[in-house]
């Protein structure tokens, strides 16, 4: 499909065969990012660093980060954070269990997450900061919204311009980005004044300090500060958007949550409360990866992946692509036939999420894929094994399966519009 947005030409790829032609095949020709005028201001922290040019400077970036910073190597070395902040977690949810009240998962995700990257990334709780919990929370979802959100600045020059300040656009899209980089920058000042002696190996913005400093590591620029902020924005909601994705999906599924409950407990075994499941532990539930793949299936995280921008002319199905056209996959109408929620699809097939089967492309695909693929799944296995290891979880009073809405925001990522809230209750076969 093409549509016309003022100047510029948009491309909307909607088929699984085509998405394989665009990513695989013209790859090369379509892997830059449009650089978007209207979004100078929140530039610095997605924009600079998932939207900047296909260059030789974007690529070494990329190699030194899936080479460092989300290796499975340092996926494990980053484990006793996630493990502690679990057992915090869990701790938490028992006493919810033993009142009898109700939780509200979405939070909870998104706080997990942001625990785990700004501890295993600064050394340091984000609670500690000018934001609180939920500031925090707030201002994660403003800046996702308003990245993904249509602005008319960025398609008709001047008119939209004025169409966007009337809107008031330009002013929450200043505050969110003043109130970001005050966050980090906080966190950044609050990692140095750390004990340098008391970290036994470095964190990552150690590394991406140190690469600061050293202008000529990658050769062709340097590594700033908010390259640090743009690759530490991609990760903290997208893992939880997941999660609350999947168990919306498995309180509407109870016959599905039964099932991996199951499996996770014959894992494991009774009398194991006390510790978290390891990683080695959530690589053996097969099922559990279903459920997750379903997940992404029906509900990919960004629906129409990351935009890309098309570099050199290239022809799809007898049309020509012009450089400078704009270049969606729509991912979220990919995976949407058939829509019940059945994991065992995935049964016995070989479908994985590392964008080499063009039907299930929650990280993307090609030279632009997530470079946290690994660190993305292994964490979103770990905090839904645990929590449904541990807890069973109910409806709250007076809400039936059918009243569970699936209503999703807009914006560049999408998640639940409406939190999960769901009951906890301490589970009888431990
Ligand atoms: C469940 C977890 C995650 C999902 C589903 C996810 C999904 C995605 C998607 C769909 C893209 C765009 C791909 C494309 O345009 O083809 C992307 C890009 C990116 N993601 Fe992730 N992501 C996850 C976790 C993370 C984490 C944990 C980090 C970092 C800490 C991260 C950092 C990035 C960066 C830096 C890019 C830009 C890559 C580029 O433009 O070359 N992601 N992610």
């Amino acid at each position: 499909m093409l549509l016309k947005l003022g100047g510029v030409s948009t491309v909307v790829v909607s088929s699984r065969e085509t998405a394989k032609q665009v990513l695989r095949e013209h790859d090369l020709h379509c892997c830059s990012r449009p650089r978007v005028k209207g979004a100078r201001k929140l530039s610095y922290n997605y924009r600079d660093i998932a939207f900047s040019r296909y260059d030789d400077y974007w690529k070494e970036l990329r190699k030194l980060c899936i080479r460092e910073l989300f290796s499975p190597k340092r996926v494990q070395s980053i484990q006793p954070i996630k493990e502690m902040e679990m057992k915090k977690l869990i701790a938490s949810i028992t006493e919810s269990a033993f009142e009898k009240t109700p939780v509200n998962l979405s939070d909870t995700f998104l706080s997990l997450n942001a625990n785990v990257i700004c501890k295993a990334s600064f050394g340091v709780s984000f609670q500690g900061t000018v934001l609180n919990n939920e500031k925090f929370q707030d201002l994660v979802h403003q800046t996702l919204e308003l990245l993904g959100r249509f602005s008319a600045s960025e398609f008709f020059p001047y008119i939209g311009w004025i169409f966007d300040w009337f809107k008031g656009l330009h002013a929450r899209r200043d505050k969110c980005a003043r109130d970001l980089d005050a966050f980090y920058e906080q966190m950044i000042d609050l990692h140095l004044q750390k004990n340098r002696e008391a970290r036994s190996e470095d964190d990552f913005v150690d590394l991406l300090l140190r690469l600061e400093k050293e202008e000529a590591v990658l050769g062709y620029g340097k590594l700033t500060r908010d390259h640090i902020k743009g690759i530490l924005m991609g990760g903290i909601n997208t893992s939880a958007i997941t999660m609350a994705w999947a168990m919306a999906e498995l309180a509407r599924n109870p016959r599905v949550m039964k099932k991996v409950q199951s499996e996770i407990r014959n894992l494991i075994g009774k009398n194991n409360k006390a510790r978290t499941i390891s990683l080695d532990e959530t690589d053996q539930l097969n099922y559990l990866k279903m459920v997750i793949k379903e997940t992404w299936r029906l509900h990919p995280v960004s629906p129409l992946l990351v935009p890309r921008e098309v570099i050199s002319e290239f022809k799809i199905n007898g049309y020509t692509i012009q450089p400078k056209t704009r270049l969606h996959v729509n991912v979220w109408a990919i995976g949407r036939d058939p829509e019940e929620f059945i994991p065992e699809r995935f049964m016995d097939c070989d479908t994985d999420v590392k964008g080499q089967h063009f039907e299930l492309l929650p990280f993307g695909s090609g030279r632009r894929i997530c470079p946290a693929v690994y660190m993305g799944t292994a964490s979103v296995q770990f905090v839904l094994a645990n929590l449904l290891y541990q807890f069973d979880w109910k409806l709250p009073e007076g809400v039936e399966v059918e009243d569970i809405d699936m209503d999703e925001t807009a914006g560049l990522t999408t998640h639940k519009k409406h939190d999960l809230i769901l009951v906890p209750v301490k589970s009888l076969d431990l």
